[in-house]
């Protein structure tokens, strides 16, 4: 498997798993909720183009997901595109567009944006997209971007700049920031150079991201001849899972119990831990989850698994041997107290 294959399979089982809780982690919980926020992003957006915007301008989204932003900038510009790199998103974009016939949406290969023509946007525009990618897919992207954008086009990009932060390659959900001077020079060999307008807003009032999540407004200085890659390497460990990946499933399990939704809470934690048997605490709020909704012998089977994985894990032989002494006696006490059991 290599980088573009992982990241179509990873970003389509989140799609599948909630599309818009993995596209906006603090606005997902009902339509109109997610709804605003892609307004918010897309005003911010329209606010850092003041003055150099307009109407008639050909935009397109890169890592557009469902369509949060495209749909409201949607009242603004006449002829709009967004691609996605998982199939999940656009099939779900359809209907999220479907009230908007001058935005057309498509599944592309993550890495290139050949289905365009050179010099055929006067505007590419991403948020939270590029921040998860890794460095060469963006790198490609930004050559891409010069060969499609007219001459004096514009990119306006949300990406973390500041302190140089990187994950590895098989991560495709975890955040990379950029130096200053590495954006600069990335952006330089691609012919882009930084607009003056940087606006910045948080992605809501309650955030606690650690980045801002401003547009930077970057315009084509020159064409640059671009260089594709052939080919993309094998990845060494594809079965890599991002730690960001699994703590977004333990959120949104804990927001489904927050809500009275076990049940779909136990499914997010038992996707998780049989993507990741490593990770121990997942398999621990699963078992206490059972327990709390009395699925006593799913939690036995549960720790049974648990043990099985991680056999030098003596808390957790002890935890089983109890439980099940305990379901041997009738499971009452289970129900109270799942939590000190599994602490
Ligand atoms: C956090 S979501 C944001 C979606 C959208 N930009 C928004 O703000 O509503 C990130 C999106 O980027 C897409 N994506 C990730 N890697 C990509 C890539 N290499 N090429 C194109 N899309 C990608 C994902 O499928 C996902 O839909």
């Amino acid at each position: 498997m290599n980088i573009a294959e992982k990241m179509k399979r990873d970003w389509d089982q989140r799609a599948q798993h909630h599309a818009r809780f993995w596209i906006a982690t603090e606005n997902y919980q009902t339509e109109e909720v997610f709804a605003q926020s892609g307004q918010d992003t897309a005003q911010a957006l329209l606010k850092a183009l003041t003055g150099l915007s307009h109407p008639s301008w050909k935009v397109l989204d890169i890592g557009c997901g469902i369509g949060r932003v495209l749909k409201p900038l949607g009242q603004y510009f006449h002829s709009l595109v967004g691609i996605d790199v998982s199939s999940t998103m656009i099939a779900q974009s359809k209907a999220w567009l479907a009230e908007s016939p001058h935005i057309t949406t498509f599944e592309t290969s993550g890495v290139d944006l050949r289905e365009f023509p050179d010099q055929s946007f006067n505007l590419v525009y991403s948020y939270v997209a590029f921040q998860h990618m890794p460095r060469p897919v963006f790198e490609q992207y930004l050559s891409e971007i010069n060969r499609v954008l007219l001459p004096g086009g514009n990119l306006a990009m949300q990406l973390p700049i500041g302190q140089y932060c990187d994950v590895p390659i098989e991560d495709t959900i975890g955040i990379r920031s950029y130096s200053m001077e590495e954006i600069e020079q990335k952006l330089l060999n691609h012919g882009l150079a930084f607009g003056d307008k940087l606006v910045r807003f948080p992605i809501s009032p309650t955030s606690n991201q650690p980045f801002d999540h401003g547009f930077h407004i970057i315009r084509k200085i020159k064409t640059i001849k671009p260089k594709i890659r052939a080919k993309w390497v094998q990845l060494e460990h594809p079965q890599h899972s991002s730690p960001l990946d699994m703590f977004l499933y333990e959120t949104y399990a804990e927001d489904c119990v927050k809500v009275g939704k076990n049940q779909e809470g136990i499914e997010t934690l038992q996707f998780l831990v049989h993507r990741n048997p490593e990770h121990l605490s997942g398999w621990l709020q699963l078992t206490a989850l059972l327990l709390e909704n009395g699925q006593v012998h799913q939690a036995v089977t549960t720790m049974q698994e648990l043990t099985a994985t991680h056999p030098r894990y003596q808390e957790g032989q002890a935890t089983l041997q109890q439980l099940l002494a305990l379901h041997q006696q009738g499971n009452s006490t289970l129900q109270e107290e799942p939590k000190q059991l599994l602490c």
